[in-house]
């Protein structure tokens, strides 16, 4: 199985929800083979899930609250997006970070009010380009993970995990790391997952994250341990969104 999730970041009005209908109705010929998602602004989840019902298009939340209610303003809880619609939640994204301040730990403990909240979260981790360059993205990734991820999976069923690595250099850039070292990085965190929770590591998806286009899905999600894409601005249109999903399929 195959996961292509669309992160819409901050883009999307009413208008979208034709956007998101076009996916919905494209997306079906793939299913069984794909996964297919698309996380708009959270003021969009409910309309888009109400727009878009009958199709197997799912939604996710792009961040929550570690809390579930509370004097937070403008904070949204993992419990809200759920009752919104949403079956998943992104954390730790690299603008998160940047913008927010956002740390491991506190991305730690919001993949734990995910599950709390029958959400699956989407870990997102990566390097930046000087860590690249200095010979150290390994080292930071290893790092995001040790701290980010919980030491153990729950044991309920439907409160799954999903990685993503995202190289932030590679994110809105035209940019993208050479197929060796995507499938050098994706074997280290398959290693790793698979050092931390035994067996269950081997069935977490791990999504590749940066410029991924229609023209360049299919070599990246023919990589070992690359198991679908995070896909930013090549998600936004319904017609370059199916041809991702094609090439998953
Ligand atoms: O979450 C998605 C990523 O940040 C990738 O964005 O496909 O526009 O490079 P992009």
């Amino acid at each position: 199985m195959k996961w292509v999730i669309g992160n819409w970041k901050m883009n999307g009005l009413s208008e979208s929800l034709h956007e998101a209908r076009s996916i919905g109705d494209g997306v079906g010929g793939w299913t069984g083979k794909v996964v297919s998602m698309v996380c708009p602004p959270a003021t969009l989840i409910a309309r888009m899930t109400m727009h878009c019902a009958g199709t197997p298009l799912e939604f996710g939340g792009q961040d929550c609250h570690a809390k579930a209610s509370g004097a937070h303003t403008g904070d949204i809880a993992a419990e809200m997006l759920h009752d919104a619609g949403a079956r998943a939640v992104i954390l730790g994204h690299s603008e998160r970070r940047t913008d927010h301040g956002e740390t491991n730990e506190e991305v730690r403990a919001k993949v734990d009010a995910a599950w709390r909240a029958a959400l699956t979260p989407i870990v997102c981790v990566g390097e930046v380009e000087a860590e690249r360059d200095a010979g150290r993205a390994e080292a930071v990734v290893e790092e995001q993970l040790t701290a980010s991820l919980p030491d153990a999976l729950p044991a309920q069923e439907n409160e799954d995990l999903i990685v993503a690595y995202e190289p932030v250099w590679a994110i809105g850039t035209g940019r993208v790391p050479t197929e060796a070292d995507i499938g050098a990085m994706h074997g280290q965190i398959r290693a790793h997952l698979v050092r931390r929770y035994g067996e269950a590591g081997h069935r977490v998806p791990i999504l590749y994250g940066g410029s991924m286009k229609p023209d360049n899905a299919k070599a990246i999600m023919s990589i070992a341990d690359v198991d679908g894409g995070l896909v930013g601005g090549a998600s936004l249109k319904a017609d370059s969104f199916l041809a991702i999903a094609e090439a998953a399929a």
